[in-house]
């Protein structure tokens, strides 16, 4: 394919990543990366172009809701291994005249989903049917929240957020090295004829450079664009799902569609050395443990210990083993479940747990309150990438987003709707196909979690907002299945603790632990091997993953009132703007 001239909304994105880069503080005697430094506003999220197209909408008048929206929208055409129209996720607002609002737009299981829908015959968990296909999908809730949240909060008009998502879809972008990579190892999208045709051009891949367009998501963007977020729901795109839906094994009905609601819930609340956080509630487990495990860290004085101490990375790793022991155990969607919320997220609750820590040596996880056995073997363990997308907005009046949406796995179920360029999610393996048993993120889940008609299945991710001197401060999350929090955690540390940039503290290295497998995961080159034989003669075991967990996107308000943000090194394409 010849190469092509940029458009002309490209060049206009190279001129503002030259101009961001000249915001930056000059390297020169520095020994760290920091944060892009803006006077208004940042846009920092998963996708450059998205980025762009936020910053676009602030620029024209708009707020960081209408521009979290508009985001969100550009991400499902230029990040489409988990930006989303398709799926699902949890938007944390905080706007400068103090309200907040967490706006749940979590995807439900069908009306015809039941509690032994992913088991065969034998009673056991068939691993492919809840994470592949049709049969795996939720009722998707993206739309309906970004329309609840600009509704609600935002200044614009559906139409002019919806617009730069449906540009980018007709007149297309030019494809980076890591989307054409993820393109082509993505072996679910081979096994979609739709999805095939679409992201793998029936086997002649895109390559870095070449320009992707996608008219049939441009189209669905128009009809949407024109007619309103009902559309997708009741209109044409809702039609073309359904349908598809009874073709290929689904459960998603037009009913299915018509009556999802997003839910607007009150932000979990705490504090952690005197910051005030707010984050997000059930159905994630994100804000509940986060705040846990800050609760179990906080008599403990990090910063002496030291960042990547093992002293520190032994706390943190035992604080994580028994949240994630209350996680698998009692949690779950709050409409369909009780749980002691509060004592979970109490400083009571956590002195406890933190006082069965023994400093000397790991706990065995099997051995941790759990109300629920371990699994006999691991043998359903499998290599579920974790594909989730933040992003993070702060506005020249000092309004916040924070934005955790998801397809779940890479490419959610591997499925696009024909003719709608929409690719479909696979959260139904969020719940517990068989409480006790592992899911695609090797957690364990327990009866709180368990499959039932309406109901949301218990996610990690954890969009969340830290105040400083009672003034909003710093807005982040991250993807990463479980490994959500535990990044989210350690960025805050990072920064609160170690007194590191925000940049610093999202570079830095991560572990992460979750009860289950009782394995210590961490980094390439993210744990000395000083560190590691300290860990081993506590009795951690420790696991390398293969690959880094998370994209922390952050936007922070200094006390100046300069806006930095940052972005997360794990991810190329991923870039913090402003103006
Ligand atoms: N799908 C990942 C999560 O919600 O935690």
């Amino acid at each position: 394919m010849p190469p092509r001239r940029p458009l002309p909304a490209l060049r206009m994105l190279l001129a503002a990543l030259c101009a961001a880069a000249l915001l930056t503080p000059a390297t020169r005697g520095q020994v760290a990366r920091q944060p892009v430094r803006a006077r208004r506003a940042i846009v920092a999220s998963s996708s450059a172009f998205a980025s762009q197209v936020g910053v676009e909408i602030l620029r024209r008048g708009g707020n960081a809701v209408d521009a979290a929206v508009a985001v969100g929208l550009a991400l499902a055409v230029t990040f489409p291994v988990a930006g989303n129209l398709g799926g699902g996720g949890f938007m944390l607002i905080r706007m400068a005249d103090g309200r907040m609002a967490a706006i749940d737009y979590r995807e439900t299981a069908p009306a015809a989903a039941r509690r032994d829908m992913y088991l065969d015959a034998d009673g056991n968990h068939r691993l492919e049917k809840s994470t592949l296909g049709y049969a795996a999908v939720g009722v998707p809730g993206t739309v309906a929240g970004f329309d609840l949240a600009l509704r609600k909060y935002g200044r614009l008009k559906w139409a002019q957020v919806v617009a730069p998502a449906r540009r980018l879809a007709r007149e297309g972008f030019p494809v980076s090295y890591a989307l054409a990579q993820g393109l082509r190892i993505a072996q679910r999208l081979a096994g979609d004829p739709e999805s095939r045709r679409i992201f793998h051009r029936d086997g002649d891949y895109y390559a870095e450079g070449e320009i992707f367009r996608q008219p049939d998501l441009a189209a669905t963007l128009e009809r949407l664009e024109k007619r309103g977020s009902r559309e997708f729901y009741e209109g044409e795109t809702a039609r073309r799902i359904a349908a598809a839906m009874r073709a290929n094994g689904g459960f998603i009905t037009l009913d299915d569609l018509k009556r999802y609601r997003p839910v607007e819930r009150e932000p979990l609340r705490g504090t952690y050395r005197g910051y005030d956080i707010a984050t997000f509630p059930p159905p994630s487990s994100g804000g509940i443990i986060l705040l846990n495990v800050l609760n179990q860290l906080e008599g403990d004085d990090l910063a002496a210990l030291g960042p990547g101490s093992s002293e520190a990375s032994h706390l943190l790793i035992e604080a994580l083993r028994r949240a994630f022991a209350d996680r698998a155990a009692l949690m779950g969607d709050p409409d369909f479940t009780t749980m002691p919320v509060e004592t979970l997220i109490s400083k009571e609750y956590a002195k406890e747990r933190r006082a069965t820590i023994d400093l000397r040596r790991a706990t065995p996880s099997a051995t941790v309150r759990a109300g629920m056995e371990a699994p006999a073997s691991e043998s359903e363990k499998v290599s579920e990438k974790a594909e989730t997308t933040h992003y993070a907005i702060v506005d020249a009046d000092g309004n916040l987003v924070t934005n955790t949406y998801t397809l779940n796995g890479p490419y959610g179920s591997g499925v696009t709707v024909p003719g709608t360029g929409v690719l479909l999610n696979n959260e139904m393996d969020d719940f517990a196909a068989k409480p006790g048993s592992l899911n695609a993120f090797q957690l364990i889940q327990g009866e709180a979690n368990a499959i039932a008609p309406g109901k949301r299945p218990l996610s990690s991710m954890t969009p969340t907002i830290v105040f400083k001197d009672g003034k909003p401060w710093l807005a982040l999350g991250s993807p990463g299945g479980p490994t959500i929090i535990s990044t989210v955690i350690q960025t805050l540390i990072n920064v609160i603790d170690h007194n590191m940039s925000l940049q610093q503290a999202i570079d830095a290295p991560r572990l992460h632990h979750q009860w289950m497998p009782d394995v210590v995961m961490w980094e390439p080159y993210g744990l000395s091997p000083d560190t590691r034989r300290a860990l081993e003669a506590k009795g951690h075991r420790l696991e390398a993953t293969p690959r880094y967990n998370g994209d922390v996107e952050a936007v922070l308000i200094d006390a100046t009132g300069a806006r930095l943000g940052a972005s997360d090194p794990r991810n190329p394409d991923a870039r913090a703007i402003g103006y």
